[in-house]
């Protein structure tokens, strides 16, 4: 296998290695932020089966993180980043620029009209959060120009503000939203699990499990009910802090509160423990 994989530093570089690319083959983008896990290697592996040509960015955005020290603290793996790529498809084009590369004049993001899809749950806590991811994916859609480009449905909400992104930017692409990937014990895959001690870590599968039984209860109950429920059950444990729990319309991503037929439902929610902020969601129907 080979480890030693180019990694591609600047954009007019980029730009060089895509032009030496057949332009009748399609091309898959994988943005990511590194510190890449199983969840990521999903991503890449079903780029890699649906794309003969395929970028993998590494780029950990600082114009999405509204806390300085979650942005200091996120793990930075570009050794071991590179091997699992590698070891996936040696043919994987790995760009991995500076910030001065991405924001040469300001570290500031773009401001979009999301339609309202960027104001709730993550939204509400995190500050301009969205217009930060929607800064660094128009540019690397922009400078790309994939066919397909793949993101994982543990930020739905993420997923579906990129969708509206291409769609008010007019940015033709096909987003391609790919499945929770999970730990043993349940909990979704996530850069951030690697902070949490072990034994927190197993525990943590609280969360999934409580979504699954909330899923469960939504066949039953109106979603205040199930809220409610949630709620409590959070109150029981130690060590696990709930920030939101909603149900949402997967479309508008609005809080429900009664089921409307054909409509499709989601539960989400946001979780601290030890510090550290844990994001899931699950299908409801
Ligand atoms: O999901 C992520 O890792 C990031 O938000 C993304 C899409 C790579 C943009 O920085």
């Amino acid at each position: 296998m080979n480890f030693s994989m180019p990694v591609i530093k600047t954009k007019t570089k980029l730009t060089e290695e895509l032009n030496k690319l057949s332009h009748k083959q399609d091309l898959g983008l994988v943005p990511t932020m590194g510190a890449l896990h199983q969840g990521h290697a999903s991503l890449i592996k079903k780029a890699v089966q649906q794309n003969p040509n395929v970028v993998v960015s590494i780029f950990v955005n600082p114009t999405q993180f509204n806390n300085k020290e979650d942005l200091d603290k996120y793990p930075k793996t570009l050794d071991s980043d590179i091997e699992l790529i590698s070891s996936i498809s040696d043919k994987i084009i790995v760009f991995a620029p500076d910030v001065d590369e991405i924001y040469p004049d300001t570290v500031i993001p773009k401001i979009f009209d999301f339609e309202g899809l960027d104001k709730v749950m993550e939204g509400e806590f995190r500050d301009d959060h969205f217009n930060g991811v929607g800064t660094i994916v128009e540019e690397l859609l922009n400078i790309v120009k994939p066919t397909r480009a793949y993101f994982g449905e543990k930020d739905f909400q993420q997923l579906r503000i990129i969708q509206k992104l291409t769609e008010i930017q007019n940015i033709p692409v096909e987003i391609i939203g790919c499945e929770i990937v999970r730990e043993e014990h349940g909990l979704a895959m996530s850069s951030r699990n690697e902070r949490l001690s072990k034994n927190i870590r197993q525990k943590a599968a609280f969360i999934y499990t409580t979504l699954k039984t909330a899923k469960v209860k939504f066949g039953m109950e109106n979603a205040i009910a199930v809220k409610e429920w949630v709620i409590n059950e959070f109150k029981k444990v130690d060590d696990f802090e709930l920030e939101y729990f909603d149900i949402t319309d997967v479309e508008t991503l609005t809080p429900v509160q009664n089921k409307i037929k054909n409509v499709k439902y989601r539960a989400f929610i946001a979780v601290y423990v030890e510090d550290v902020r844990l994001i899931d969601n699950i299908a409801l129907n």
